[in-house]
């Protein structure tokens, strides 16, 4: 029997089937021949990309033969502002810098206000200072202050809003219906939310009055949003946006699920977490593919494959080969315990967050510079 699952943009539940979500959404795996592709320019491949966090895509080798003919494309992603940010939202981000560095592109930062409002009940007050807590989590991470801009939907509506209302007008009810699961109870303002997670697919093109390729880094479960986006935007006379797209980070108790603040808090690393608070929480939480005993550990070794630090680390923790290479032979081999391996996560984490909390702090100044200017 097929384990049911289910994954929108707004809920992600059940263990995921990345197989089957990507004959579902129609999107592409990342192929060997596409890496070489996109290494040809980078020179290197990032983690992220050779150990397959980011494993499909829409368009990608069309974005590239584009950018070998001399037609940059730009950046395009977001964060829906709901909460303080954790390790999971960064490494998309991340990512993302890294694009932007290696193809040396503009970067359109969307901050979606408007949607958290619709589809919680906090307040716009409330909403506002999560946003600008947030965009210091994204300031932090280095990207380029003169090929950065944030758009602000709320703030940016009068840019943004007639743009949204030229998609809105070949969506039809019966479409977001079927793309998100809407029922009749939806409030209207959540209907017509998709049309504004278009827009800076095309509004530099808009800008510029010429069309410039849109690339659309993102976790798979946006990927409804683009799919809706890709049907319309070509009957307004602009590309297609590409987009290269990464499964979930796990929440620290299982491999299987989605790192989310809606779940468990304590299940997620924030980036605003003590050292301590760190380590306690690998500690307490971190889903061991270890045995329960040592005497058993060291006979039968332990399982990397589920084990959620061992994932951290390969993830975007340990970039060095050779070291995680040596690091899995050795807990499989039951050398190495959980409590070595959490070990190295936690120093890892740590040095990470360290360095993350000290950009953060010095973002607070720099906000002003990201915001677009219109
Ligand atoms: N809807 C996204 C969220 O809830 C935010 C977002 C807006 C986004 N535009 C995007 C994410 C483009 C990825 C790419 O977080």
């Amino acid at each position: 029997m097929k384990k049911e699952f289910k994954v929108t943009p707004w809920e992600v539940k059940g263990e995921v089937d990345y197989e089957r979500l990507i004959k579902e959404f129609g999107v592409s795996k990342i192929s060997e021949k596409l890496l070489e592709k996109i290494k040809k320019h980078t020179g290197e491949l990032n983690p992220m990309l050779k150990r397959g966090l980011f494993f499909a895509h829409r368009d990608l080798n069309w974005i590239l033969d584009e950018y070998e003919k001399g037609n940059k494309f730009f950046l395009y992603t977001g964060r829906g502002p709901s909460g303080k940010v954790h390790i999971g939202h960064l490494i998309p981000w991340i990512f993302t810098k890294w694009l932007q560095d290696k193809f040396n592109v503009e970067l359109y930062f969307q901050f979606t206000d408007d949607e958290k409002y619709l589809f919680s009940n906090k307040s716009y007050k409330e909403i506002q200072k999560i946003m600008e807590d947030n965009m210091l989590d994204v300031i932090a991470l280095g990207f380029n202050p003169k090929k950065t801009y944030f758009l602000i939907d709320t703030k940016h509506a009068g840019l943004i809003y007639k743009q949204a209302t030229r998609v809105a007008r070949k969506i039809t009810f019966s479409m977001v219906k079927s793309s998100f699961g809407f029922k009749d109870s939806n409030n209207i303002g959540s209907i017509f939310y998709t049309s504004v997670q278009a827009v800076p697919a095309f509004l530099p093109s808009v800008l510029k009055k010429k069309n410039i390729p849109c690339l659309i880094p993102h976790a798979i479960d946006q990927d409804p949003h683009f799919r809706l986006t890709r049907d319309i935007l070509p009957k307004l006379g602009y590309y297609k946006p590409a987009s290269i797209q990464c499964s979930f980070i796990p929440p620290l108790t299982g491999i299987k699920g989605k790192m989310s603040s809606s779940g468990n808090k304590e299940t997620v690393i924030y980036t605003t977490d003590s050292q301590k608070e760190v380590e306690r929480k690998i500690k307490k939480y971190a889903f061991s593919g270890g045995q329960s005993t040592i005497t058993e550990h060291r006979e039968k070794g332990g399982n990397p494959d589920i084990d959620v630090s061992f994932q951290y680390l390969k993830i975007f923790f340990e970039p060095d080969n050779k070291k995680l290479e040596k690091i899995e032979r050795k807990y499989r081999s039951g050398e190495l315990l959980t409590s070595e391996l959490k070990e190295i996560l936690i120093e890892k984490i740590n040095t990470f967050l360290k360095k993350h909390q000290q950009e953060r702090e010095k973002a607070k100044n720099k906000i002003d510079k990201f915001i677009f200017k219109d």
